[in-house]
């Protein structure tokens, strides 16, 4: 996608196959900045500290990093020891080891010789199919949000089609386009009028520093609102539809997403608001049912609560990027990454494939076989 008129992936392989390039996450908005990786220790160290975040990036970002460890050494015992450490880094997307699996599967039975360079093929194209998945999403939900939008009365025609979004699934989160993200860019790009209400996302403000980031330098129009906004807006007849990503589905459609999902669900089935999951195949784990009693939910530090990160505004240091704390010294802090929405509450799954009901059968529509 666009940023000042280049347009970007999140994530490339540099000249010579030998390391690769991320943009880091951890200083936007205020500061675009890359970082060169050329070890699997340092894969594993911006999966582990965000500087690259969301589910299928964090996927993709892996395989490079198994990558790089076969460079450095192809045998066996490394390749489970780099497995292992890269899959340790996030523990609530399955993006992270479906990604690590499908590299893994492609070298194990090869000659040590072979390896890197398979892996680097594999790597690469699960890249290109992520970001081709996600395009797909963005043409399913894109036709969503055009019947959303003729379903108005006549008298709402002429206004913008409102969005609420949660988190960051755009392409950030993503090799390009983004999941929830992408019917928006879509519509967008499509002409249609359409507004984003952006939840800031606390803790990390994903919402108020990485999807507004995006917005804006693709144009599309929107408001960062606090995450506690959502519920009044719905039920003043101000949002049309919530769109969110996710980080694991179940095989029943449960959805696990950052934390505060699951309470826009419920306001958004309480005010008769639809509410949209937009998701690639590489998030679906066929392996479990129940994903409030199944799903590995990250546990993140207290001081991601407790204090704010921010460019200071004026006096000494301003300009720069800072923390400043919020609660008491003492006071403690707990910080639970995702939760999960259970799949009653989800009106559709929108896929690269097309759009489902959030139900085992209604994926096995989409995914016979899987
Ligand atoms: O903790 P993060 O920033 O990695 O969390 C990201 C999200 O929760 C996204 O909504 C999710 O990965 C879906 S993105 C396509």
């Amino acid at each position: 996608m666009n940023i000042d008129g280049k347009a970007w992936r999140t994530i490339w392989l540099e000249p010579g196959g030998r390391s690769f390039g991320v943009i880091d996450q951890t200083q936007l908005p205020h500061r675009f900045t890359t970082r060169s990786i050329a070890s699997c220790d340092e894969a594993a160290e911006v999966i582990r500290t965000m500087v690259v975040r969301g589910a299928p990036l964090i996927g993709v970002t892996g395989a490079y990093g198994l990558m790089l460890a076969l460079h450095a050494d192809p045998s066996d015992a490394s390749l489970a020891a780099a497995f292992e450490q890269l899959n340790a880094t996030r523990p609530t997307a399955i993006n992270l080891r479906w990604a690590l699996e499908r590299v893994r599967d492609r070298v194990a039975l090869l000659p040590e010789s072979e390896r890197a360079e398979a892996a680097k093929q594999e790597a690469a194209a699960i890249a290109d199919e992520d970001v081709a998945m996600c395009e797909a999403i963005g043409e399913h939900g894109l036709r969503i949000f055009q019947e959303l939008a003729a379903a108005r009365p006549a008298e709402r025609q002429q206004e913008p089609l409102r969005v609420l979004t949660h988190c960051n699934a755009g392409w950030l989160a993503t090799v390009d386009w983004g999941t929830a993200l992408a019917p928006i860019y879509k519509a967008h790009r499509a002409g249609m009028n359409i507004h984003v209400w952006v939840d800031e996302t606390r803790p990390r403000n994903q919402g108020a520093s990485l999807t507004a980031f995006e917005l804006g330098k693709e144009g599309v129009p929107h408001t960062v609102i606090v995450d506690n906004a959502g519920g009044h807006l719905m039920q003043h007849g101000q949002v049309d539809a919530v769109i969110v990503g996710t980080d694991r589905t179940t095989r029943r459609g449960d959805v696990c997403n950052k934390i505060g999902t699951y309470l826009k669900a419920l306001a958004a089935r309480d005010n008769g608001v639809p509410f949209y999951v937009a998701l690639p195949a590489s998030t679906i784990d066929w392996t479990i049912d129940d994903g409030v009693a199944e799903i590995p939910i990250e546990a993140r530090s207290a001081a991601e609560v407790t204090a704010i990160q921010g460019r200071v505004l004026s006096g000494p240091g301003a300009g720069e990027i800072a923390s400043v704390q919020l609660s008491p010294d003492g006071s403690a802090g707990f910080n639970p990454g995702f939760d999960v929405t259970p799949a009653r509450l989800v009106s559709a799954l929108i896929t690269e494939r097309g759009v489902a009901e959030a139900s085992e059968a209604g994926l096995r529509t989409l995914y016979a076989g899987s």
